[in-house]
């Protein structure tokens, strides 16, 4: 039977309905809320506002669940791979062994990036960050490869390119920031091993691919695969809303995650850890997270929907200290981060505010170890979620609902007042 959540105003009555999830949460539509009332909501951040009904990720906050297609990202991370996992969540299915075999030929097939485009690479200045250039390129990548002119093969294969290329795209961002020889992807690597060997095999030293590290980065990608509407993937969504190209879409989505407060945070919090390890004194950034004075947050910790420790910084802990132990490696880092969470956790602070470490907080502590550098953390993060943007964005373009996305306002500035002319001014 249909719910519905009645509306007092100006002496009228109005029902709103409620729409329920398949997990059970709720959800009051306000579609004909103006319509019918002449209201609209107020909700800065969008903190509790649904944008749409999805069939993707689910994720729980207050318990920590967070589920691709319905399998929960544990047993992804534990036993599937990222190309595997980024079919699940672009088609809805995991892949027979036909299926995989077929999506792996067409990523090898499309990992090629057009040679002019090492031109537009060579000529940004040495210091750009790597995630501008990226959404740059990315963007670019319309103007190398029109449109064609039959849509489903149009989409089926701007989403294979784009899968295969930023990944290419990456690697050899990094080695031309290094002024070193470009590395083109091989056909007998698998998704990930391919990536390694594009960023680190060189003429006088060929890289020796490790299985552990490959496991590693796929785990990294898993985790980062999909995250429901985050600030990017909502990004991906409101740009694309206005019907623009997938690679358009995606360059916005990569824009966003760059900040801090999102993707960025995986740098930032290298840079923390640095900060605090120099300056021996894990107590002051303690307190200064805590000072509302002071805008120095603990990069890392907290979440807009995890009120306890986020599932995917559980595994990715757990993953930096076997990475470390195979490798015989020890990072100095990762104690400092160690013991920050333990205070950080102790704290009532942090306890009273529901902030946990989050996905970022021990996964520069991992692609250190995998010989990543800091300034390319966030493109790692960008290509990991690329399947989510890509998954999220075709959702919304065979939405029934689908409409371009324009939200309101509450107009607060002056009222109706006279040009007056600049010499009376
Ligand atoms: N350190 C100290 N205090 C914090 C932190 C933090 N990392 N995060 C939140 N708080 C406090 C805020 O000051 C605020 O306190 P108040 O209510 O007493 O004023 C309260 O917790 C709520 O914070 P908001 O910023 O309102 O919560 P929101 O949901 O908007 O923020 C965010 C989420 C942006 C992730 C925030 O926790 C943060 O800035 N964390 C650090 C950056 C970070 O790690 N980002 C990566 C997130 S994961 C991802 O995007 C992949």
């Amino acid at each position: 039977m249909a719910e519905y959540v009645t509306l007092r105003h100006a002496g009228r009555e109005f029902r709103l309905p409620l729409v329920e999830g398949s997990e059970g949460e709720k959800a009051i539509d306000i579609s004909k809320l103006r319509q019918e009332t002449g209201l609209i909501t107020l909700d800065p951040g969008y903190a509790n506002t649904g944008s749409c009904r999805s069939v993707i990720t689910f994720v729980e906050g207050e318990r920590g669940i967070l589920r691709y297609r319905g399998i929960p990202v544990e047993q992804l991370a534990e036993r599937s791979t990222f190309k595997e996992t980024a079919y699940l969540l672009i088609n809805g299915v995991l892949p027979t062994q036909k299926e995989l075999t077929r999506f792996s030929v067409l990523l090898n097939d499309h990992s090629l990036v057009h040679e002019d485009m090492k031109i537009f690479y060579q000529n940004f200045p040495r210091s750009s960050h790597p995630m501008g250039i990226l959404s740059a390129m990315v963007n670019a990548l319309r103007s190398f490869y029109p449109e064609l002119q039959n849509l489903e093969e149009e989409i089926n294969i701007t989403v294979t390119r784009l899968l295969s290329k930023v990944r290419t795209m990456a690697a050899m961002s990094y080695k031309i920031s290094r002024g070193h020889t470009v590395v083109y992807p091989r056909q007998d690597l698998t998704y990930c091993a391919n990536f390694l060997n594009m960023m680190f095999d060189s003429p006088v030293r060929p890289y020796e691919l490790d299985p552990d590290v490959v496991k590693a980065l796929n785990v990294f990608l898993i985790l980062h695969a999909d995250h429901e509407q985050n600030c990017s993937t909502a990004a991906v969504r409101v740009v694309g809303s206005a019907r623009v190209n997938l690679y358009a879409a995606v360059s916005a989505g990569i824009a966003a995650l760059w900040g801090p407060l999102h993707g960025g945070a995986n740098q930032a919090v290298i840079e923390m850890l640095n900060d605090i390890a120099g300056k021996k004194n894990l107590g002051q950034a303690v307190a200064r997270a805590k000072d509302k004075k002071d805008p120095y947050r603990l990069m890392g910790f907290g979440h807009r929907v995890y009120k306890t420790y986020d599932p995917r910084a559980r595994i990715m802990k757990r993953m930096v200290h076997i990475l470390l132990e195979k490798l015989h490696l020890s990072d100095p880092l990762l104690d400092v981060a160690l013991e920050l969470e333990e205070i950080a956790r102790k704290d009532d602070y942090f306890i009273e505010h529901h902030l946990y470490p989050n996905v970022d907080f021990y996964s520069g502590i991992a692609l250190r170890a995998i010989g990543i550098p800091s300034n390319m953390f966030t493109v790692m993060f960008a290509i990991g979620r690329l399947p989510g943007w890509i998954a999220q964005w075709k959702e919304s373009m065979d939405d029934p609902d689908w409409k371009l996305c324009r939200p309101r306002q509450i107009y607060v500035g002056p009222g109706e007042r006279p040009y007056s002319p600049i010499e009376e001014r």
